[in-house]
């Protein structure tokens, strides 16, 4: 027994694998550039931020949220061009989302499948909620690795095929007919498919022109998407897209009051308002462009292609055989020491050694990102 189990013998009714977890990282950003979570660094111009303050102010936030989040939904809707026939719903960020899948999903036996290294709360709610996870490895340039996916799908036949697209830390967005004949064999033995669109604002394409085309063959498929990296992270707003009937029977999961007034108030205020959001997209695939080209243009440094608000670089240390982790901390520390944080990703997944991940900002930022890059390496 620990010592604080000693002390609180109630400790040891929490799962034993709950509490030889590690909680998820947020590290602190105090008084530096917070390059590491795909932020939209941009803020709502003053005027907008005097009239959702004003709106705001007026909300009934002594009733539990009601009709508002019905008006929500028909934004997001509009907002996404839902197909016909489909459904969504809504989550306290897409983190929700994906909890609330495995819940739905958790039946003896069932698991889920994903290719490594990619976003790291799919493992961790396949944990939560006893779903066994198979991994499949990424091929060495990020792509998926279609025939290691086949054999696995074929022979684990997971509950839930998780495809980030584009892909989180790698940016990658994999190949249309891989994902497709992918989305097939899910189908084919009775299984889901999430098609994680986090960074869609970034992205050249969406799935939803896929089931606009064939919808009878996506009756399988989900579209999960966030309103974080449009703009709005900390309002915590995430919608899953699917068939009506599929997306009626997930709904039970859900917490019937998860979304606040005042996050469903910004979100319809953020929408009525979505040039401004769609502008600053607009400009982040510009700085990202011009970002990368910066980076590769750096000796000792591989920055890997990008659909999304980040980049993901490989800083060589010896560059023999593989870049050490030891390489990847010292420069992030040495732009720490430069005030600008990033997200060191190298000990996530072993594909990962060597590597950071870069938040795409303004211009600004991104000037003072590289010069902090290129004196810390
Ligand atoms: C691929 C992917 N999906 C989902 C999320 C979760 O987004 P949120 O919970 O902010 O909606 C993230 C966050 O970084 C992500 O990278």
């Amino acid at each position: 027994m620990t010592s604080d189990a000693a002390a609180l013998p109630c400790l040891a009714r929490i799962r034993p694998d709950i509490r030889a977890m590690h909680a998820y990282p947020v590290q602190d950003a105090t008084g530096l550039l917070k390059m590491d979570a795909m932020e939209n660094p941009h803020r709502l111009p003053p005027a907008l931020q005097q009239a959702l303050g004003e709106r705001l102010g007026r909300l009934a936030i002594n009733r539990y949220p009601g009709a508002e989040t019905g008006a929500l939904k028909s934004a997001l809707a509009a907002h996404a061009g839902l197909p016909p026939g489909w459904a969504l719903m809504l989550g306290n960020g897409s983190d929700e989302l994906i909890t609330l899948l495995a819940l739905a999903c958790a039946q003896p036996g069932a698991s889920m499948l994903a290719p490594m290294p990619s976003f790291v709360m799919y493992p961790l709610a396949a944990q939560l909620h006893g779903l066994a996870f198979h991994a499949v490895p990424l091929a060495a340039d990020f792509q998926l690795d279609e025939a290691a996916m086949l054999a696995a799908i074929e022979q684990h036949r997971p509950a839930l095929l998780y495809l980030a697209h584009p892909n989180n830390p790698t940016g990658t967005l994999w190949d249309e007919g891989a994902l497709a004949r992918l989305a097939e064999a899910q189908g084919r033995h009775g299984g889901l498919v999430v098609m994680d669109e986090a960074y869609q604002p970034f992205a050249a394409r969406t799935w939803l022109d896929r089931v606009r085309q064939n919808p009878a063959a996506h009756g399988h498929v989900l579209v999960m998407r966030t309103l974080s990296k449009f703009g709005l992270a900390g309002a915590r707003i995430g919608y899953l897209m699917g068939d009506a009937r599929l997306i009626a029977e997930i709904d039970k999961a859900r917490p019937p009051y998860n979304l606040s007034v005042l996050n469903i108030e910004c979100a319809l205020f953020a929408l009525e308002h979505a040039e401004v959001f769609a502008a600053q997209a607009q400009d982040l695939r510009a700085q990202r462009a011009a970002l990368m080209a910066a980076l590769r243009a750096l000796p000792g440094v591989t920055a890997y292609p990008s659909e999304g608000n980040m980049i993901l670089v490989r800083v060589a240390a010896s560059g023999q055989p593989l870049p050490d982790a030891a390489a990847a901390q010292r420069v992030f520390e040495g732009m720490k020491a430069r005030q600008v944080l990033v997200k060191n990703v190298s000990t996530m997944h072993p594909q990962l050694a060597g590597c950071l991940r870069l938040t795409v900002g303004s211009a600004e930022d991104n000037a003072r990102m590289l010069a902090a890059l290129k004196a810390a390496l």
